[in-house]
């Protein structure tokens, strides 16, 4: 793959900043393009068809840059448009959230036994299910929506007490039970926002995987860590709706601070 080139990710809005700050850590010599879908924002609610089509938009508009690969940052957008991103793609390569995370869970997990969090939607598809037992046949499964968490993390919610009342509604049924999971998928991109509320909760004993850090480790296997015709990295960033808000609110996803003139309106093509 041609280290010129830029890596284009793109979730349904703020959350795939997590997966971009995840990426920069593993390839700080890469370009990336981001593209923010915060017009039609959450997707996590809406139809597999509906979602398959906003990724198929996003998709088309990250290949007018000229990327090197597609990193589909959000774990509905995987979960409904994987395979219509791919077909659009032809010969570059994109990496969803699901497989690498749950391939991940299981390589984690002593006892089999793996929770999944994630929005309405990709509970509902039963993705994770799906690409969990395809890693282990035998492994065993605890999982719940919970798509409140999203907006308690776009709001800068995720170190209050509604948060962790909220977290306990969500986690106590799984983890208050006799030989409850030992690994834990934050399967949405928003929620490493929680981690610290989680890791408090849970203890030491469960490992939390992050869909970020884990898509890292599936384009290690594409792509040069350091490549030695090392290049200035540049990050652009496209939104649909609102780059003032984007902005103000990347902080909290991307722990660092991103100004309105470095993120650009775009309309998405329908
Ligand atoms: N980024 C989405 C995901 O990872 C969650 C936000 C939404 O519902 O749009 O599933």
């Amino acid at each position: 793959m041609s280290q010129n080139k830029p890596i284009g990710v793109f979730d349904s809005g703020i959350g795939g900043l997590t997966v971009l700050k995840a990426l920069q850590s593993h390839f700080p010599y890469e370009s990336f393009i981001y593209i923010g879908d915060t017009a039609r924002l959450p997707y996590g609610t809406k139809s597999p068809e509906t979602v398959a089509r906003y990724a198929a938009n996003l998709t088309k508009e990250i290949l007018h840059h000229d990327v090197q690969a597609i990193i589909v940052a959000c774990n509905t957008a995987s979960t409904h448009g994987l395979t219509t991103v791919k077909a659009l793609a032809k010969d570059i390569p994109v990496i969803g959230m699901i497989d690498p995370a749950a391939e991940s869970a299981v390589s984690a997990s002593r006892t089999g036994h793996i929770g999944v969090i994630a929005t309405s939607g990709t509970i509902k598809s039963e993705a994770y299910k799906n690409a969990l037992i395809k890693q282990n046949p035998d492994c065993k499964i605890s999982s719940v929506a919970c798509q409140i968490l999203v907006a308690l993390a776009e709001e800068g919610w995720a170190n209050t007490d509604i948060a962790k009342s909220t977290l306990h509604t969500y986690l106590d049924p799984i983890f208050k039970q006799k030989n409850s999971p030992d690994t834990l998928i934050l399967g949405c991109t928003h929620f490493p926002l929680f981690a610290p509320l989680i890791k408090e909760m849970l203890g030491t004993g469960v490992t939390l995987i992050n869909s970020g850090e884990a898509a890292s480790h599936h384009l290690a296997k594409l792509i040069k860590k350091n490549p030695s015709e090392k290049t200035s990295p540049k990050i652009k960033f496209f939104v649909t709706d609102d780059p003032q808000r984007f902005a103000e609110n990347a902080a909290k996803f991307y722990n660092d601070q991103i100004t309105p003139e470095d993120v650009m309106l775009i309309d998405i093509q329908s």
